[in-house]
Order: C-alpha cells, then sequence, then structure tokens
C-alpha cells in the first residue's frame, strides 16, 4: 500500500448536493506519537484506545459551484461562525485535494459541535478531522457510486478501503486523528512486531486480547481548561535535533512489543507500568526540548501521587496517562470501577478545575448519522 492507492480516477458522475453527518471519537494513545517527519509521517508508532463518549459530530452541506479556482468552504462550532478554524481546514484541504479531486469543485458548509465541553482542554483535533475525513470519505463514496460506468475502482470501495482512506485523510489533518476512525485498539505507525502496520493510516491491533481489557475506563480529570501554551505540533517540530530523540523512538517500539504480550496475558501490574512510563516519557520529551516547557500543572502532578498511593495502598489497578496537556487519563478495569470511582469522587475531583471530569471508556469507531 502507497499513497498512490489512495489516488482516485476521474470521476464521471457529479452530484448537485447532498448533506453527509458523522460522529466520530477522541481517542488515548497507551504509546505515544511525539515527533513527525514530513506529511504527517510518524517518528514512531503508536497505539490508542478508542473512545466512546467523547466525540465530534460534524455535517458537511455540499453544493456544486462553477469557479473550479479555490476552496470554498465555511465552518460553523456549535451554530457559530468560526473563521479561525478556516486556516487549519485550508491546509487540510490543500493536502488532500490530490486524494479527493472534487474538493474544488463544491462549496462546504461545515458543521461541527463536540460532546465535550468547548473549552475542558481536551483536544478535538483527533475526532474532529476524523469526523471531517470521513464525511468527505462519503461525498466520494457517493461519487464513485452513482457514475453509471461501473469501474474497477467501485468494486474496490468496499468498506475497508473506505476506513483506510478516512484515516489516511484524517492524518494528514491531525496525526492522532487517523486513530479515531476505528476501535476499540488502533495502532498507527510501522513497527516489525505489528504485522500489517503501516505510518499511512491506523490499523485494528490484530491480535488476542485479554478479557481485563475489555470495557476499560477512561476519566478524564481536567485539570486546565485553558489554552495549551505549546501546541502538539510546535512540539513535534521540537524533537529534530532532540538529544534523546533517537532513543524514544526505539523505546516506542519496544514498548508496544512488549504491549503486545501484556495485552495477551492480560497482566495488569505491567500495563500500569508501561503506560505511566509512555505518559512521563512523553513530558520528559517536553522537558528536555530546546526551547523546553511544561504542561503538567501542580494539581497534575498530586493527581498522580494519589494514585499512586491509592495503587500502594489497595492493590487495585488504577494507572494514568497524559496526552499533551495538564489533564490526566485515569484508566481501569470495568471490574475494578466501583472502588476506584469512589476513590476518584473522593480524593482526586477535589484537583480538577470547577470539579470537572468525564467519564469515558473503550469505544468501537466513528458512526455515520446521516447520509442524503
Ligand atoms: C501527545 O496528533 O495532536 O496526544 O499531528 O501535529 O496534529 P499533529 O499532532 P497531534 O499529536 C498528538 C500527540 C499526543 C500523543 C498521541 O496522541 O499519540
Amino acid at each position: 500500500m502507497t499513497e498512490r492507492n489512495f489516488i482516485p480516477n476521474i470521476y464521471n458522475a457529479t452530484l448537485e448536493k447532498g448533506s453527509v453527518t458523522w460522529q466520530s471519537p477522541s481517542n488515548i494513545a497507551l504509546v505515544k506519537y511525539w515527533g513527525k517527519k514530513k506529511d504527517q509521517i510518524p517518528e514512531n508508532p503508536s497505539i490508542s484506545f478508542t473512545l466512546d463518549h467523547c466525540k465530534t459530530i460534524t455535517t458537511i452541506e455540499f453544493s456544486k459551484k462553477d469557479n473550479l479556482e479555490n476552496f470554498d468552504f465555511e465552518v460553523y462550532l456549535d451554530g457559530e461562525k468560526k473563521d479561525d478554524f478556516k486556516p487549519k481546514i485550508q491546509t487540510f484541504f490543500e493536502r488532500v485535494e490530490i486524494y479527493l479531486p472534487f474538493l474544488k469543485q463544491y462549496r462546504f458548509i461545515i458543521k461541527t459541535e463536540n460532546t465535550f465541553p468547548h473549552s475542558s482542554g481536551i483536544a478535538s483535533s483527533a475526532s474532529g478531522m476524523s469526523a471531517l475525513a470521513l464525511c468527505l470519505m462519503s461525498v466520494e463514496k457517493q461519487l464513485i457510486e452513482s457514475d453509471v460506468i461501473v469501474s474497477a475502482v467501485e468494486e474496490d470501495f468496499d468498506d475497508a478501503y473506505f476506513n483506510q482512506k478516512a484515516s489516511f485523510l484524517a492524518r494528514l489533518g491531525s496525526g492522532s486523528a487517523c486513530r479515531s476512525i476505528e476501535g476499540d485498539l488502533i495502532v498507527w505507525g510501522k513497527t516489525k512486531s505489528i504485522g500489517g502496520s503501516t505510518d499511512l493510516f491506523g490499523i485494528k491491533y490484530p491480535y488476542k486480547v485479554h478479557e481485563n481489557f475489555k470495557e476499560y475506563q477512561d476519566t478524564i480529570l481536567l485539570v486546565d481548561k485553558g489554552e495549551k501554551q505549546v501546541s502538539s505540533t510546535v512540539g513535534h517540530n521540537l524533537m529534530y535535533d532532540h538529544p534523546y530523540a533517537q532513543n524514544r523512538f526505539e523505546q516506542a517500539h519496544q514498548n508496544l512489543e512488549n504491549l503486545k504480550g501484556i495485552l495477551e496475558s492480560g497482566d495488569l501490574a505491567a500495563f500500569n507500568a508501561l503506560v505511566e512510563s509512555e505518559a512521563l516519557t512523553l513530558h520528559a520529551m517536553m522537558m528536555t526540548s530546546m526551547p523546553y516547557f511544561i504542561l503538567m500543572k501542580p494539581n497534575t502532578l498530586e493527581i498522580i501521587n494519589k494514585i499512586w498511593e491509592f495503587r500502594q495502598n489497595t492493590g487495585l489497578n488504577i494507572s494514568f496517562t497524559l496526552d499533551a496537556g495538564a489533564n490526566v487519563h485515569v484508566l481501569y478495569p470495568k471490574k475494578e470501577s466501583q472502588e476506584i470511582l469512589q476513590f476518584i469522587q473522593r480524593e482526586l475531583v477535589a484537583y480538577c478545575q470547577n470539579g470537572h471530569y468525564i467519564c469515558d471508556q473503550i469505544g468501537f469507531g466513528a458512526q455515520l448519522i446521516k447520509n442524503e
């Protein structure tokens, strides 16, 4: 599979107008993507749990236009026009135009909303970019299916290809977005221990997963809902010339291989150690970049220490991971959820901004809501 597989033939059919809606979830990485090459090719493989409740719902309304020179689109978030989202989508359209050659033929109204609070500090780029990529794939699918000449392309346009190309396009919008199309565990980035893995798109984790990891819980503690002072894109770029980058990239391959054994055996203690080490390594990379930066807040550390103390005292399988921010994702198996949730409410919620947190769990990917 190469990029070329995603360049379609000329479409023979045209559509005058239509509307399509997808909902797509966020995801939380266990082995982290941090560092990328040109065209959003990751420096190392990553694996994530797809989430269930934190989602973006996006509708695109498209109508044929005559002027083929420019992209023509408007963006709305929760019904409000959002011109500040336009540059990111413009860049995305430029990157994917070669794979979706109809883009300049239509005017698009993009309407989007998130199920999680707007300023929760939860990155919406994974769910947002994957939802947009899926909507555009549905337009392409309609164009191909309404073609009177049944071509070889149509025959190849099955669900597997649809998901692969949606993931491939989403990656070009935001790297981690390629892991949000399907669930429940997704691998992105070529690595020898995972057959079929590729830098181009996310694949479903192809091996056996122990019962312990089914319905795994993720309670997201909203420590800081503000804008991040350093964006992920800037952070990724700081991995160029980073003194520890090469070792980190090798470690991610090794951690994925180790995680494969853990997922099979159901060894929760080893799982906890691996995901926490990944989270702290991610933040260690930030702290050792030049310029260096810290995204954790004092309450992030308070929570981590409380989690360690509680785990030590109870033997329960609670662990944490972090993404590029101060919020803490508390991970635990479904069967231990009663005691752990009580602990979270009793001792951790006090460290959240306005006491806010979100209870989520592993999910199974995006869903088509409407296609007219
Ligand atoms: C720390 O996917 O947000 O969450 O590709 O520049 O859009 P861009 O970055 P993004 O980076 C996410 C980094 C991370 C780890 C992860 O999700 O694997």
